[in-house]
């Protein structure tokens, strides 16, 4: 979380830096700071969004070529002008933007205000800086020395930037467990938590590994050492990404845009994959390990929010076809919970940022254990991505919207591809059922293009519903994580409670909460369980309770039964998730619209969460 943008060149600092804020919004948008340096520091910071702080600070003079800016997740300390960075040394000569949570900050405190230190805000972060200058005055060190001492000092993830009044041609950065990229350009630095801050300046980057410190300076090549004072040469790569990609195209809503790029992403996640002409499937990661996933004893599945309920669909396929033992697992519990793992486990991380926290630590936690650990990441060169032995991304293009949808797909796409080959490599499954699959697999994009049609229709019914109080979604077997997934999108972007369930689970407690004003969103498409989620739907109707049913074209009997029915087409039940989870995704975005919130950047959360 938290957001953090640095600049050093000959161009104008400021308006560099604010777009960068912008781009990085999806981080955290509880506060928005920035400081530049004009023979002297200045610092700008507000509460809120980079916004407020672009009218905030529009009639100052904000001439300079180097500074840094942050858009905050608030961790420690409440959301407000005090506690948004960047922050200062006592002195106020030093300032730093932090991505991240410095853990031992409450004992370097006190120590610090024994020491006479006064603090304004109650970050972490203003810890750091405090220790930095410490060290630097009391052991008369540079700067660079001083940050070196200071970070062997800290416990905790940090991406930090560092702006020194007493040498304005200089910004040093570093980094452990937080993400950071420096863009290399002619003469000039960029430095941001991803690229999209720099892609329009350089495709030259350098990612940072963690517990390394870059020195940049005005005219000089960078200079990167580790905390333990090594020398370490700098690994220049070309980014892939491009401009036209991170923006809105005519869309509202990053949201919405995403939610119709579907069609597209879902198949780019085949494209080199699948060989339309042979029903062929590659994925490298796979073949690379194959005696280790043919031989495994489980699969470990690894994640938080959407991509947990990705892996959820994914242990439904894995089993039914691979017939691999597989277990779902919330990162933030596994990596607490001394698991039993070993070297015949595979532990797969899902993660679209490829940066959560939780989920990095428990691909690291069963690496230690001897796992083989895959990863299944959006954000190419990420975290999880670079610590993984073996994976595949899901090329779904950036996800801006805080709720993700387009990467649900892609994951779930990834996962079946997975779950094919394996099954195929371990004859798990007959040809002709292969066959079907894949060639079902291969139109799914057509057919999310004629869900995308039904938008209107669910506007309607969105208009008649946003005023509820509660949801409850819905689904079994392949369906039920969608039923989950219906319900997170829901309650992130329109803060309505929802609930998501197996439809059977209901009669054993949510149904105590069925009456006429609770609208239940059932998934009842043509498949295994049928009849089965018809019957929980009569149950709900018997008390009263309103019925949205996601229900297989050519339908009549949940039709008659439903008060409001979307029709999706017919495909195989386990590629049922691809296409049922759009109409939910739409709903949830008109319900959110219609109710004047901020669909893209919902209260509370953030798109990447780097911290626990
Ligand atoms: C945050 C986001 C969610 C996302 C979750 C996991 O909570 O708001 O949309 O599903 O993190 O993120 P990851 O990048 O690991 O998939």
């Amino acid at each position: 979380m938290c957001g953090i943008v640095g600049y050093l060149g000959s161009k104008e600092a400021y308006p560099i830096i604010l777009k960068g804020l912008k781009r990085l919004e999806y981080r955290g948008y509880d506060s928005a700071g920035i400081a530049l340096i004009n023979g002297k520091l200045n610092l700008y910071k507000k509460k809120g969004k980079v916004s407020n702080l672009e009218e905030f600070a529009k009639d100052y003079e904000k001439k300079s070529t180097i500074g840094i800016g942050h858009t905050r997740w608030a961790t420690h300390g409440p959301p407000n002008d005090e506690n948004a960075h960047p922050h200062l040394s006592g002195n106020g000569k030093l300032a730093v933007i932090h991505n991240g949570i410095i853990e031992n900050y409450d004992s370097l405190k006190k120590e610090l205000i024994k020491r006479g230190h006064k603090f304004q805000s109650d970050t972490d972060t203003e810890v750091l800086i405090h220790l930095i200058e410490d060290i630097q005055k009391n052991e008369n060190l540079s700067l660079e020395e001083a940050v070196r001492v200071a970070l062997n000092e800290v416990i905790g993830a940090y991406a930090i930037v560092i702006l020194d009044q007493d040498n304005p041609d200089c910004l040093i950065a570093a980094k452990n467990s937080s993400p950071l990229v420096i863009g290399v350009g002619e003469s000039e630095f960029f430095i941001a938590s991803d690229a999209s801050p720099i892609i329009e300046y350089t495709k030259n980057v350098i990612y940072l590994d963690d517990e390394q410190i870059a020195v940049l300076k005005k005219g000089e090549d960078i200079k990167i050492l580790d905390i333990q004072n090594r020398s370490i040469t700098p690994y220049i790569q070309e980014l892939e990404l491009n401009l036209e990609a991170i923006e809105k195209g005519g869309f509202e809503h990053f949201m919405l845009k995403e939610i119709y790029e579907q069609p597209t992403s879902i198949r780019n996640s085949m494209l080199g994959r699948l060989n339309p002409k042979n029903g062929k499937i590659v994925l490298g990661g796979i073949e690379e390990f194959e005696s280790k996933f043919l031989n495994a004893d489980r699969i470990i599945f690894v994640a938080c929010g959407t991509s947990w309920h990705s892996a959820l669909v994914g242990e439904y396929m894995i089993e039914d076809l691979a017939r691999i033992p597989v277990e779902v697992e919330y990162a933030s519990e596994f990596r607490y919970r001394n698991p039993i793992i070993s070297e015949k486990d595979i532990v797969i991380a899902i993660s679209q940022s490829g940066e959560t926290a939780d989920t990095l630590a428990a691909l690291e936690l069963a690496k230690k254990k001897g796992a083989t650990i895959y990863g299944i990441c959006n954000v190419v060169g990420s975290s999880i991505a670079r610590a993984t032995d073996a994976g595949s991304y899901t090329h779904a293009g950036p996800e801006i919207g805080v709720a993700s949808t387009k990467a649900f797909t892609a994951q779930i796409t990834i996962i079946a591809l997975m779950a094919l080959t394996l099954a195929k490599k371990k004859g798990s499954i007959t040809k002709s059922r292969y066959q079907e699959i894949v060639s079902q697999l291969e139109t799914i994009p057509q057919l999310v293009e004629k869900v995308l049609k039904t938008n209107d229709q669910i506007k309607y019914i969105a208009d008649l519903f946003k005023d509820a109080h509660n949801f409850l979604y819905l689904g079994r077997g392949y369906n039920f994580p969608v039923a989950l997934e219906g319900a997170l999108k829901l309650k992130e972007i329109s803060y309505i409670h929802a609930e998501g369930y197996p439809a059977a689970e209901m009669k054993h407690g949510p149904i105590a909460l069925i009456d006429e004003n609770m609208p239940v969103v059932a998934i009842a498409t043509r498949k295994g369980s049928y009849q089965k989620v018809v019957s929980n739907i009569q149950e709900v109707k018997a008390r009263n309770g309103k019925i949205i049913a996601i229900v297989t074209e050519g339908d009549v009997s949940v039709k008659e039964m439903a008060d409001f029915s979307i029709e999706i087409p017919e495909t195989d039940e386990f590629l049922d998730p691809l296409i049922s989870v759009i109409p939910l995704q739409l709903l949830s975005y008109h319900i959110a619209v219609m109710r004047g919130c901020n669909v893209d950047q919902p209260r509370n959360l953030a798109k990447s969460v780097t911290v626990e």
